[in-house]
């Protein structure tokens, strides 16, 4: 079997050409403030790319860069008159913090109707219980990816390796309320090929190169891949390995192209909901 790739840039792109169309036609142009603490590289890259994809959409990014030395206390008092801004819908702090600095308080700290990023716990505990807070990024993506390609998660058995904050506890929970039959697995599971090889949907988000092989994949399944890494050679590669991997999945995401630009789209997405709600267009 050759795997069919699935083609998160090509999703993307059309999530955010709906994106900007709806933001046309709002009174006033959304506001996203994105918050950056310190010089990690990776980060950098990120906020660049998503400061420059909200002004594409049409939406006003307000960039915030604070130095590795920022106190609580001052992040604190911006993420205080941010909440209090009228103009701005959405609010973002780029994680990793430096180690002064306290994530979960930073977090809480966001008004939960401007967590575009849905990581406050008011928003977790809503996705854990009615649904209809925000949604974390790159677990929204992926779901929609996986709409995209017209497969439905019903009754599947979705197996989720990596438990973070960011993407794998998040995902289970959305992967569980359609309907999936979820396995969250982790660096203390014991024989993670067990479940891997029963996986219909293998999603690996652990940061690992290439860690997932073709031998723990099942003949035909769908293969989500959220790892971006460098291997021996310094190339870009995600969690899985990708040439082997497409000779026995079904569908796999490439990377890149596949889940990363998701992220982004459904970022201005969630900013664009906010800007709804906040103009009474939505509720
Ligand atoms: N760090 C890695 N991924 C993310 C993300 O989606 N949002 C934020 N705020 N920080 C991150």
């Amino acid at each position: 079997m050759t795997a069919r790739i699935i083609d998160g840039k090509a999703v993307a792109t059309q999530i955010r050409a709906r994106t900007k169309e709806a933001v046309a036609k709002l009174k006033r142009a959304p506001a996203l403030a994105v918050i950056m603490v310190g010089e990690n590289p990776a980060s950098r890259v990120y906020v660049r790319n998503k400061i420059r994809a909200c002004n594409e959409a049409g939406i006003i990014s307000i960039e915030r860069h604070l130095p590795d030395t920022c106190s609580e206390e001052t992040l604190l008092a911006q993420i205080e008159a941010l909440n209090h801004d009228d103009t701005v819908d959405g609010i973002l702090v780029q994680l990793p913090l430096p180690p002064q600095i306290r994530s979960g308080l930073v977090l809480e700290k966001i008004d939960p109707d401007k967590d575009v990023d849905g990581f406050h716990i008011y928003n977790t505990g809503k996705l854990v219980t009615t649904g209809g807070g925000f949604k974390p990024c790159t677990p929204a993506g992926i779901m929609e990816l996986l709409q995209a390609i017209g497969y439905d998660v019903e009754g599947k058995h979705a197996v989720i390796i990596g438990r973070s904050n960011i993407v794998g506890k998040p995902l289970s929970m959305l992967m569980l309320q359609a309907n999936a039959t979820v396995t969250m697995t982790h660096s203390h599971t014991a024989d993670l090929r067990r479940y891997t090889t029963d996986a219909d949907i293998l999603v690996a988000a652990i940061g690992k190169p290439k860690f997932v092989t073709a031998d723990m994949i099942k003949e035909g399944a769908v293969v989500i891949d959220v790892g971006v890494n460098r291997d021996e050679n310094g190339k870009l590669c995600g969690d899985v390995d990708t040439e082997a991997a497409k000779e026995v999945a079904g569908w796999i995401t490439p990377v890149p192209g596949g889940v990363g630009p998701m992220t982004i789209a459904m970022l201005l997405h969630n900013t664009l909901i906010s800007a709804q709600k906040r103009q009474g267009l939505s509720d």
